[in-house]
């Protein structure tokens, strides 16, 4: 009797910065290349979010926000690439987190997820993830503690058409991603 394949983790990636040049971006886009056999992987773009208004809220959610949740539902996994500003994550990343954090399905609670980050500075987005860190405990996810992945002077690591070229960068990510898979198929037992 054939053994049943092992059903791969699906994980939901998102960026906190919107531009086009975005390391974040490009860090989940090397993510994608590096990816293990045993996951699959989709991304969501931020873009496109009202602001968080609870007069809004009330009258219904934004189809963007529903489409946001119902992909987060339908993920095994997340993955959050952010940047830092002023030592905190982007209000765009955050907005978007307050938004799912409402909605009434909680598509959040209990998710397992990755943090990873780039910046063109010497500390690689540790301030933000730890404020990143912060949500997640509200909202009841599951971030993994190791190994963290923190970019630091990231235009040295990304080339001109924004691929991750550093190759310990690309190792770290990889190892990121496995223990991901690891510590989500632990919590779905
Ligand atoms: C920054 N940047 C920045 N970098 C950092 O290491 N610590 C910080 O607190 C900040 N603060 C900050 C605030 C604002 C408003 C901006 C626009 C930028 C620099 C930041 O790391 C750099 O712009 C990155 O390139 C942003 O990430 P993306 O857009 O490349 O993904």
């Amino acid at each position: 009797m054939s053994e049943s394949p092992i059903k791969p983790i699906h994980v939901l990636g998102f960026s906190g910065s919107l531009r086009k040049a975005s390391f974040n971006t490009a860090a989940l886009r090397a993510a994608r290349e590096v990816l293990p056999d045993d996951m699959t992987m989709e991304t969501f773009d931020l873009s496109g979010f009202p602001l968080y208004n609870e007069d809004v809220r009330e009258q219904g959610f934004p189809e963007i926000v529903l489409q946001f949740g119902a992909r987060i539902a339908a993920a095994d996994a997340l993955l959050i690439a952010t940047p830092e500003y002023n030592y905190s994550i982007p209000g765009v990343l955050k907005n978007a987190i307050d938004w799912a954090s409402r909605l009434p399905e909680k598509p959040l609670n209990e998710k397992p997820l990755a943090i990873m980050g780039a910046s063109n500075g010497n500390y690689g987005t540790a301030r933000a993830q730890y404020h990143l860190r912060q949500a997640c405990v509200f909202n009841n996810m599951h971030p993994i503690n190791k190994p963290e992945v923190l970019i630091t002077r990231a235009q040295e690591k990304f080339d001109a058409e924004g691929k991750l070229t550093d190759q310990s960068t690309r190792d770290v990510i990889r190892k990121m991603l496995e223990s991901l898979a690891v510590w989500t198929r632990r919590l779905k037992n």
